[in-house]
């Protein structure tokens, strides 16, 4: 070996050596570290529909615009809690994202627990999100005339619905939603959100103080609207008109529209499912709101319900909430 064939195998040798270094740093080491960051309390492996799911999601490119990470700030409050690595010990490779042009999706499987819900939006996200820029995913669809036995047709709206025919998801379809419905923060036993990051307690009797809004009623309808907008709006839509078949109207809903606040209340606290409501059974899920939204916040998307659409109720306020809150109902 000449000296020039000897210092080319030390160049050779020293760059193949700080390579397999830095590749073991920032490679090797991390993955084998965190394959053993044990699941979280909670924290459950996904059967196998759901991971069959996942894989829909990752190859429909859905992680793009979605993420699956809560950050410790205060703008993803509205997410859940920040995520923690145990959360995703049966999710790797993670589907972290980069992107939020649509929501974060931790939690998804809480906010928006219908599958009726799900199916409706990705065959037209604009049929329950008139506002929606996410693309639809008709193509994970069938259309069929006549409904074939055990499968039950997705009630789209008529305005987004094939002229003919009944809309039914493939396997892929039903794969994804189960994988969507699974995405849900496990609690952890113990977790106190920052401080600086709660609401702000509910103002006691600001009923006297708050704007009066249309007919009378005192409290803040901005408010109430906005967090109706928010948290509620995609399943009974803004006209309160919800979706025939799928989510009830509040437009003349006889629970919304009575002096008694007590089903109301207790629906937008506790969820429901499987209700007789003006003679339609709704075999969708309501979610829950006692976990997410305060009684000052109830009360106001409570009474701008009971004032809206026509609808004409006695007022509540946030200490009724918080009696039939406490009252474990
Ligand atoms: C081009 C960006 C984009 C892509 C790709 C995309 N979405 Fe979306 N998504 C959005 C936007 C924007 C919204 C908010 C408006 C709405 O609800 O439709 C949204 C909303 C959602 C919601 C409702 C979230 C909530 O909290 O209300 C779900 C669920 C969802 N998308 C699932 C998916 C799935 C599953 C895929 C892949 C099959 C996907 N998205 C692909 C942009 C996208
Ligand atoms: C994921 C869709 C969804 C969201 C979001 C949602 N709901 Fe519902 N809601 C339903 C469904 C479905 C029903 C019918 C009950 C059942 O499932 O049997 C319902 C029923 C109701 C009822 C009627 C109860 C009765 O017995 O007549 C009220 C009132 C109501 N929701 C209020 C709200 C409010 C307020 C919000 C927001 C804070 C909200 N809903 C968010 C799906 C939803």
């Amino acid at each position: 070996m000449n000296n020039m064939t000897r210092k080319m195998w030390a160049i050779f040798g020293g760059a193949l050596a700080l390579y397999v270094v830095i590749v073991l740093l920032i490679a090797v080491i991390p993955a084998i570290v965190e394959s053993r960051i044990p699941p979280g309390p909670g924290v459950v492996p996904l059967t196998p529909l759901q991971e069959e799911g996942r894989q829909v999601f990752a190859s429909n490119g859905c992680d793009y615009c979605h993420t699956q990470q809560v950050r410790p700030i205060p703008a993803d409050k509205v997410f859940g809690r920040p995520s923690a690595p145990g959360d995703f010990a049966y999710q790797t490779p993670e589907l972290l994202g980069s992107e939020r042009t649509g929501p974060d999706l931790t939690n998804v499987g809480q906010a928006k627990p219908s599958d009726v819900w799900q199916y409706i939006h990705l065959y037209d996200p604009r049929a329950v999100v008139p506002e929606s820029i996410m693309p639809n995913f008709k193509f994970l669809f069938r259309v069929v005339d006549q409904l074939p036995a055990g499968e039950t047709a997705v009630p789209v709206p008529a305005a987004f619905a094939p002229k003919t025919g009944h809309v039914i998801p493939t396997q892929k379809a039903k794969a994804l939603v189960a994988y969507l419905l699974s995405l849900k923060q496990a609690t952890i036993p113990g977790y106190v959100p920052p401080a600086a990051a709660t609401p702000a307690a509910a103002p006691a009797a600001a009923a006297g103080a708050a704007p009066a809004a249309a007919g009378g009623y005192a409290y803040d309808a901005g408010k109430g609207k906005s967090l109706f907008e928010a948290n509620c709006s995609a399943c009974h839509q803004s006209t309160g008109e919800g979706v025939p078949g799928a989510f009830p109207p509040l437009k003349g809903n006889a629970a919304v529209d009575n002096a008694d606040p007590t089903l109301h209340l207790h629906t937008i606290l506790h969820g429901a499912s499987g209700v007789t409501i003006g003679g339609v059974k709704y075999t969708s899920v309501m979610p829950p709101f006692a976990g997410t939204l305060s009684d000052d916040d109830i009360a106001n998307i409570a009474n701008y319900e009971r004032s809206s659409w026509g609808n004409h109720a006695k007022p509540v306020t946030a200490d009724d909430v918080k009696a039939l809150r406490a009252s474990g109902k």
